[in-house]
């Protein structure tokens, strides 16, 4: 299930921790890059595999954290803050924009496999409230106007399209996928 690319990532931040497990986020993480947006139970136990953990234990580590995809995402992935800061500066009316615009609410993916909508706890950045992320990316003081835009922009292969999924922390990954590899 996983590409050799993506072990050998696991690998390398493995030796980068006095015990190994510590790098099981960062191993989730590269898995969820190379499977394209998502963990299925297949990288999930590749994952237990390489670092020589129980799968269990991996799934429970995984299960705690939303960033991780527990089932495919369509091409673009939007995630919208609804906590108390981007609440009170409109959140609600970008989630109406994605139902009008994409017939989605959170945890849905467009019926094109275009979207899919998150509805995601503080994203530390309350200052640019409303604060979105679009395949990973910060969009701040986000507007309903300019998620009509940002949708605009997506659909016409613009915008903050690339995942930055891996990039963190597996940059041979990304040095691969710009020379072609699997994931290009
Ligand atoms: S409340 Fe939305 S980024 Fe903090």
């Amino acid at each position: 299930m996983l590409s050799e690319q993506a072990r050998q990532a696991i690998r390398l931040q493995m030796s980068r921790y006095p015990d190994s497990r510590s790098a099981l986020l960062s191993a989730l993480y590269i898995a969820q890059g190379d499977c394209g947006g998502w963990v299925p139970h297949e990288a999930l136990r590749d994952v237990a595999d390489e670092m020589g953990l129980e799968p269990a234990d991996v799934q429970s580590t995984m299960s705690f954290y939303t960033l991780y995809n527990k089932a495919p995402v369509g091409k673009h992935l939007i995630e919208i803050c609804h906590n108390i800061s981007c609440a009170i500066m409109g959140a609600h009316r970008l989630f109406e924009v994605m139902e009008h615009r994409c017939g989605i609410h959170p945890g849905e993916t467009s019926s094109d496999g275009l979207y899919t909508l998150k509805a995601v706890e503080c994203l530390a950045a309350c200052g640019g409230a409303c604060s979105i992320q679009v395949n990973g990316h910060y969009q701040l003081n986000m507007t309903a106007e300019k998620l009509e835009f940002l949708l605009d922009e997506l659909a016409a292969g613009r915008g903050p399209i690339e995942p930055i999924y891996n990039r963190a922390y597996a940059p041979e990954l990304t040095a691969s996928a710009a020379e072609g590899g699997p994931h290009a």
